[in-house]
Order: C-alpha cells, then sequence, then structure tokens
C-alpha cells in the first residue's frame, strides 16, 4: 500500500478500485464542468500570512456546529449512491465520522436507508431531503428520521431539476449497475469492489425504492430526480417543511445574498454557501467567491456554511477565514472510501485535519477560531466586478 499523505493518493486508488460509472458520478460536474474546476482552482488564489515566533503549543481545531461538539469544522455532506462507491459505504462513512468526532449526512438518494445508518452507529446524524412530488413520502420520511434520532435536516435547495453530468447519461448510471457489456468488462477488473458487493443487500436506493411511489426505472438517479421531485418547491413549502421537521434545519444550496437572506427569514439554523460541487448551473460562481458577500449580508444571523471545492486542510482555513463557521466535503471522503472503505474515510479525515493543524500554526493561531480574516490576503478582485 502507498504511503497516503494527500486526498489526490486517495483519489488515484480510488479510480483504479471503483467501477468507472461511480467513478464518474462522483469526478463529474454539470456540462463545460467549469464551476466545478473553478471551486478547487479559486481556492489556490488566496494566500496565508506566514506568522513567525509565536508559541504553537496546546493547539485545537475543536468548534461547535449548530451547537454540536465537533473534532473540526469539518462535517460530511450528502452524496448519492455512496453505497455504490464501496459496499454499505454510507455505514462505513457515519462509522468513520463518529469515531473521528465531525457530524455525518445522509442523502435521500443513498443506498443504505436511514435504519440502516441508525441500526450501526450511535452517534445522532444529519438527514439530507430531497423534497418529492409524494406527499406521503416526504411525511415518512421525516417521521422515518424522528424515529432514528436524526438530529438536524439538511434540505438541498439547488437540485429541483438534475443539471446535466454527459458522462452519467453516457455511463448509463444506475444502482446496481445493468449487466451490460461494458459494465461486466469493466467489473470484472474490480473484484475488491465486486466482493463486498456480493456481500451486502443493499444495493439500491434503500430509501426511497419501497417508500415512493415508483420511478419508470428505480435504479436510476435521474428518473427519480425527473419523475419524483418536487419542481414547485419554493420558500413557503421550505417554511412548511421546517415546521413540520420541528428540530434544526440546515438550508444547502445557497450562493447568492437575496437567497441567503430569504434563509434567514425562515430560520435557518445554518445556511450552506455551494453550488452542489458543480454539478448544478455549470457557469455559476465558486462558494468560495460566493462566501464573503453572503457572510458580510447574514453571518451575524445565522451558521454560514460552505461546500464544494475542499479538497485540502488549506481550504478549509481559507474558508473559515472568509467567515464560514463550518464547512462540508463530499468528494474529498468519497475518495478515502471508494479507495479503502471505512478506513480511507478516516485516512480523509486524518489528512484534512493535520493539514489544517499545521498550517494554523504555521499562520501564528493555535485555536481554529482564532482564524480571522487578517491570517489570509486575497486578492482585490476575488469576489469580482460582474455586472
Ligand atoms: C445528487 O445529489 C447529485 O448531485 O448527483
Amino acid at each position: 500500500m502507498p504511503v497516503i499523505t494527500t486526498i489526490d493518493d486517495l483519489k488515484r486508488i480510488y479510480k483504479r478500485r471503483a467501477p468507472k460509472m461511480f467513478y464518474d458520478y462522483c469526478e463529474s460536474g454539470s456540462w463545460t464542468e467549469q464551476t466545478f474546476r473553478e471551486n478547487t482552482s479559486d481556492f489556490d488564489k488566496i494566500r496565508f500570512r506566514q506568522r513567525v515566533a509565536v508559541d504553537m503549543t496546546d493547539r485545537t481545531t475543536r468548534s461547535t456546529m449548530i451547537g454540536h461538539d465537533v473534532a473540526m469544522p469539518v462535517a460530511l455532506a450528502p452524496v448519492g449512491m455512496t453505497g455504490m462507491q464501496s459496499a454499505d459505504g454510507e455505514i462505513k462513512a457515519a462509522k468513520a465520522a463518529e469515531k473521528f468526532g465531525v457530524p455525518f449526512t445522509l442523502s435521500t438518494m443513498s443506498i443504505c436507508s436511514i435504519e440502516d445508518v441508525a441500526e450501526h452507529t450511535k452517534a445522532p446524524f444529519w438527514f439530507q431531503l430531497y423534497v418529492m412530488k409524494d406527499v406521503d413520502f416526504v411525511d415518512n420520511i421525516i417521521a422515518r428520521s424522528k424515529k432514528a434520532g436524526v438530529s438536524a435536516l439538511v434540505i438541498t435547495l439547488d437540485l429541483q431539476i438534475l443539471g446535466q453530468r454527459h458522462k452519467d447519461i453516457k455511463n448509463g448510471l444506475s444502482a446496481p449497475p445493468k449487466p451490460t457489456l461494458a459494465n461486466i468488462i469493466n467489473l470484472s477488473t474490480k473484484w475488491h469492489w465486486g466482493l463486498g458487493m456480493l456481500q451486502t443487500k443493499r444495493r439500491t436506493f434503500r430509501n426511497i425504492v419501497g417508500h415512493a411511489k415508483s420511478a419508470t426505472d428505480m435504479s436510476s438517479l435521474a428518473a427519480w430526480t425527473n419523475e419524483g421531485f418536487e419542481p414547485r418547491l419554493d420558500w413557503s413549502m421550505v417554511a412548511r417543511l421546517k415546521e413540520k421537521w420541528g428540530g434544526k434545519v440546515i438550508l444547502k444550496g445557497i450562493l447568492d445574498v437575496e437567497d441567503a437572506k430569504k434563509a434567514v427569514e425562515i430560520g435557518a439554523d445554518a445556511i450552506v454557501v455551494s453550488n452542489h460541487g458543480g454539478r448544478q448551473l455549470d457557469g455559476a460562481i465558486s462558494s468560495i467567491r460566493a462566501l464573503p458577500a453572503i457572510v458580510e449580508a447574514v453571518g451575524d444571523q445565522t451558521e454560514v456554511w460552505l461546500d464544494s471545492g475542499i479538497r485540502k486542510g488549506q481550504d478549509v482555513l481559507k474558508a473559515l477565514a472568509l467567515g464560514a463557521k463550518g464547512t462540508m466535503i463530499g468528494r474529498a471522503y468519497i475518495y478515502g472510501l471508494g479507495a479503502m472503505g471505512e478506513q480511507g474515510v478516516t485516512k480523509a479525515l486524518e489528512v484534512l485535519h493535520r493539514e489544517m493543524d499545521i498550517s494554523m500554526a504555521l499562520c501564528g493561531r493555535r485555536d481554529i477560531h482564532d482564524m480571522s480574516r487578517d491570517t489570509v490576503m486575497v486578492p482585490e478582485d476575488f469576489e469580482g466586478r460582474w455586472a
């Protein structure tokens, strides 16, 4: 096994081990993938201020996210089809998160169900809701979340219709994969993945199959989203859902100041500045560029978090320096999961944590809360002068 020191190391192993269609599903943005690329490259435009001769003992990355104690302000984002990257992937990721002391979010489009994850973990997790047209399904999944002890509902606002990802269409993405010649050839080289899949019964969308009115193809994420998702979702519906849930709510997919203000009006406990990892509106600005204006507008009224583009511990520090109170990672942990299962997710968290801790010290700070705006230098036109 090679020595793993970066998230990219995990990605290389993941690419070898995972079936092509699931690697492509993870590693795609919509259309030209401009936003997907800029989510990461825009972090590189920010620089740290090196400060020296500062006592570096007793450092801490501990913080809180909506009142939960966290070992570092990094939560595992909801990611669809995680249980196709590695057998029982959601259970493995939730276990790694629990042991590390960071929150895990289960996607509506997961393979393992709410009940599966609850059965295999002790720490409360968060559940991400896609609002479906089937009202009974929504009522029921809220009730199932409550029963499972879910401690916050993450409502995703930027995916009522699916941004087109060319590779998924070309690959015929499905869970489980269909026995086409191309799939059989590709899967025959992924024996480690296949062995895991043979040993689990969890191979399709267990949160929805059998609970929601069926899609034309129950194994297809695109069929569920195109046919099942509620395209009429608006702020009043979000407010009603919040009321129905009655607990903490995180609104994810905010990239505009006006939407951030609406989310605050509704009483969001946190908002996630996000463009869905560049998977929805291609050509939208990167999350890190969108962050400062949103923090300025609503940062004193709700917790502002950021996702999309984080691949390094330093990216987390940069988001915090620009005012985020927390972050979420998706691909960064999926690479680890697809490479080495639960151990790989732990490795991804360790890699991020180590880089965060040491970089913070080299900025002359000992507490993650002290990563203030003056720890970084940002180009004057970073946010852009858009007309
Ligand atoms: C689903 O959330 C996706 O981005 O594929």
